[in-house]
């Protein structure tokens, strides 16, 4: 199984020791999960692309950049360019994000219409031409099936198990269909990542793992654990 811990629960002020004890001990990252938020598609606001490069060289564990952000249009590239070596973007910043979100809410998005596809596809086109995989990810909201047409084009699809802005939520089974039906898309084939976020821990992450995930974010499962780096080869165990 392969385990991304997710910065956002590092303590941001000590953040190149936090990442440093991590690696530095047994069992390594398989990525950094860098949650960028816009304050619009999420009720929080985080992490800019010199924040990005000043992270990729400090570390040697690739980069796996998570943008809750409306608009991706314009700022993915910057992440790409920066040292992501994973840029993931949600389609719903393609449908309406302008009306305000509920508290414990996210955008979804029912349909793409075609122009919203072709959007999409050269988002894909103009990140790999700059060198990084892509990723599609969707909200709890979303049907999985919308990311279906893309699976022969992107190297990763990212479910949502909680409605994203924060770390330390619980996990929302609704995730796990949406795996399975992700995996059966050939989303989990050799070299592809399914990756799941949000209140995963040693409860859930078999679950996901059954359902067929093989890349886990944690955050607050690994950063508030006792014991961190147990914790990660705890959840790299999983199978
Ligand atoms: C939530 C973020 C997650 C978050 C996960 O919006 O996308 O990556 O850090 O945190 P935990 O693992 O604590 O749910
Ligand atoms: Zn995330």
């Amino acid at each position: 199984m392969l385990v991304a811990p997710s910065i956002l629960s590092a303590d941001f002020l000590n953040l190149e020791r936090d990442l440093k004890a991590l690696e530095g001990q047994g069992s390594v990252p398989d990525y950094w999960h860098i949650d960028v938020m816009d304050g619009h598609f999420v009720p929080n606001l985080t992490i800019g692309p010199e924040f990005v490069r000043r992270i990729k060289a400090a570390s040697r564990v690739p980069l796996d950049v998570h943008l809750m952000i409306d608009n991706p249009q314009a700022a993915a590239l910057w992440y790409a360019q920066a040292g992501a070596d994973l840029v993931t973007f949600h389609v719903e910043a393609f449908g309406d994000c302008s009306a305000p979100l509920a508290k414990g809410s996210s955008y979804q998005i029912d349909n793409l219409t075609t122009k919203q596809q072709a959007e999409i596809d050269r988002l894909i086109d103009r990140l790999h031409q700059a060198g990084a995989g892509v990723g599609l990810a969707i909200n709890p909201g979303t049907l999985a099936e919308l990311l279906v047409p893309f699976a022969g084009q992107v190297e990763l699809a990212l479910v949502m198990s909680v409605h994203p802005g924060f770390g330390g939520q619980s996990f929302m089974p609704v995730a796990l269909d949406k795996l399975a039906s992700l995996r059966v898309a050939g989303f989990a084939e050799a070299g592809r990542l399914l990756e799941v976020d949000g209140g995963v821990n040693l409860e859930t992450a078999p679950q996901a793992a059954a359902a067929g995930a093989n890349l886990l974010v944690a955050g607050s499962a690994i950063f508030h654990a006792p014991d961190r780096a147990r914790m990660l080869s705890d959840l790299q165990r999983i199978a």
